[in-house]
């Protein structure tokens, strides 16, 4: 039987390489998304995965999504999005917005898969995906960095509690991606784009194929006793050489 694979934010460029990864290794993948590019219409087909829409932050959404589909094996909790601003100049929206998406997304989501994979006792696999400015103050970034603490907590209180149902819990932490949210921005600011590589160790921005492969490393076999940890995908970012 081919693994099930659910990856909100599927509709966006990280989701998309995992679903890619996933489906290149003989699984089924839904895509959950608030909106599906219609230029990736081709590729969703290409790859056999099924798109459903879904808003992350409204609990009937997701439960009925998540109801409909088939048994999961692999959950990605992806979707998320940032806003810059400096912390004088933050708004409440959006604070909220970034909390409601990128926190109160992944613990509506997570719940939803897990209720059905205890229901199922066959034990599954969960990965967030944070950032690695969840455990590292990043300038402009405020409500982005603690909603996505807040999300690695999230999923290590439920590494803990779902451990004894045989579900694994993970976090990937990507650096800065050269696809995505990170992409737009480094077009459209051009200090961003001259300065991004420059505290990265490694010397490069990190690809969504990158960050998808460590995903589906974390639910592979090969990670058996791996569970609430962070994989950083980040080329040494947090490592901060200067
Ligand atoms: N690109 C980077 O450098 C980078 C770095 C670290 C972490 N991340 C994280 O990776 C994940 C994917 O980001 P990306 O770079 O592919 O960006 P992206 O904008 O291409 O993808 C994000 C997706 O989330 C979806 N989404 C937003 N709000 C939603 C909602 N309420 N319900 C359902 N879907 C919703 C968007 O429609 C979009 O398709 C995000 O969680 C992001 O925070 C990205």
């Amino acid at each position: 039987m081919k693994r099930h694979v659910v990856i909100t934010g599927g509709g966006g460029e990280i989701g998309f390489a995992m679903a890619r990864e996933f489906a290149a290794a003989g699984a089924a993948v839904t895509l959950l998304d608030k909106v599906l590019p219609s230029e990736l219409n081709p590729e969703v087909e290409a790859i056999g995965a099924t798109f459903r829409q879904v808003d992350v932050t409204d609990a009937d959404s997701v439960n009925a999504v998540v109801g409909g589909l088939d048994e999961i094996d692999v959950a990605v909790a992806n979707a998320g999005v940032h806003r810059g601003a400096r912390f004088l100049d933050l708004s409440p929206e959006a604070w909220r917005l970034m909390f409601d998406v990128n926190a109160g997304g992944v613990f509506l989501f997570c719940q939803a898969v897990a209720r059905r994979m205890v229901r199922r006792a066959r034990g599954g696999n969960i990965v967030v995906t944070g950032s690695w400015v969840q455990d590292v103050p990043h300038v402009d970034n405020t409500a982005y960095c603690a909603s996505k603490a807040a999300a690695a907590m999230v999923a290590r209180c439920m590494a803990l509690e779902l451990a004894e149902h045989g579900i694994r819990v993970n976090v990937v932490a990507p650096g800065i991606v050269n696809a995505g949210m990170a992409a737009r921005q480094l077009k459209i600011d051009p200090v961003f784009a001259a300065t991004a590589t420059q505290g990265i160790p490694l010397g490069r921005l990190q690809t969504a194929e990158q960050v998808a492969r460590a995903t589906a490393f974390l639910c592979s076999d090969e990670a058996e006793s791996i569970t609430g940890m962070t994989m950083l995908v980040d080329g040494g970012l947090s490592l901060f050489k200067r």
